[in-house]
């Protein structure tokens, strides 16, 4: 079982948070102060103990445990179904693996939409639960004074707006967002979140034209996923990133096929009891 974190990402990633920083945890402080440098940052989604540590070792200043979890996870066709609890344990997991990286916690479907009050109770379970540290919630304005309470609260919050998956029965399918008129809906949005106090805003499948205006409007950083080059951050939900889903959109690119290579390993394995190749004396004890 390898150790939960190095001291050290592997790789001296290019424009990552750690640029500035040689110990301790990533913070909002540091993520206000990437959108002053102008430095561009990755986040990637995490869900468990190993790949958490591999992400944090990799120098990915960012995990987010999302809500993605429902379907990616468990499995499930949307993300309404996953649960605070579920998600919180995932968290936990996420944290113990991580030395370096913040990790934010996806507040999921029905934990925060009710009112301030369920915002607060839910977020502030993730916190002293888990160890996340800081939240996301889907929507601008409409949510805006639950974020404003969190921020208030001392909970990091983290927005997203665009194609939010948690309203995907209200907007008629995953479709991209803000084309003509709705750009200025979508930038009122942002703009509510700055002004809730939110560090940070996921821009989800907007045009790159709008994503980039927004950018330049707000000054939070902004983390694109099929929003184009022009946003502050990119995330993408690793098992799209590194092959491991073979059935992605148009916004991912696959930096590895772990579908290939976790389908060759589990066929070499069968191969190999069903012929009686392992284990061998090396695997075995005396
Ligand atoms: O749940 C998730 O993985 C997300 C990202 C796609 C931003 O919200």
């Amino acid at each position: 079982m390898p150790s939960a974190a190095s001291a050290a990402p592997d790789t001296a990633a290019p424009s990552s948070l750690y640029g500035g920083r040689t110990s301790g945890r990533v913070t909002v402080r540091d993520i206000a102060d990437a959108k002053r440098r102008g430095e561009r940052w990755p986040m990637l989604t995490s869900y468990d103990f190993l790949t958490a540590g591999i992400f944090d070792r990799a120098g990915i200043p960012v995990l987010l445990v999302g809500d993605s979890a429902s379907m990616v996870v468990h499995g499930h066709t949307s993300t309404l179904p996953v649960t605070v609890d579920e998600l919180i344990s995932m968290t936990a997991a996420v944290v113990r693996g991580t030395e370096r990286a913040m990790v934010v916690a996806d507040l999921p479907f029905g934990s925060y939409q009710t009112g301030i009050q369920d915002a607060l109770t839910n977020s502030m379970r993730f916190l002293k639960e888990s160890g996340a540290h800081a939240v996301k919630l889907e929507g601008g304005r409409r949510v805006a004074p639950q974020a404003e309470a969190m921020v208030t609260a001392g909970i990091p919050v983290m927005g997203h707006i665009g194609l939010t998956p948690q309203s995907v029965n209200a907007l008629g399918g995953y479709r991209i967002q803000g084309r003509g008129g709705a750009g200025e809906e979508l930038l009122a949005d942002a703009k509510a979140l700055e002004a809730a106090g939110a560090f940070s805003v996921v821009l989800e499948c907007v045009p790159a034209d709008l994503a980039k205006r927004i950018t330049q409007s707000v000054s939070i950083p902004t983390i694109g996923i099929g929003a184009g080059s022009g946003c502050d951050a990119q995330v993408l939900v690793w098992q799209d990133m590194a092959g491991l889903n073979e059935h992605t959109a148009k916004f991912v690119k696959k930096y590895a096929d772990l579908a290939t290579t976790l389908g060759t390993a589990a066929r070499e394995f069968a191969h190999e009891v069903a012929v009686g190749t392992f284990p061998t004396a090396q695997q075995s004890y005396s």
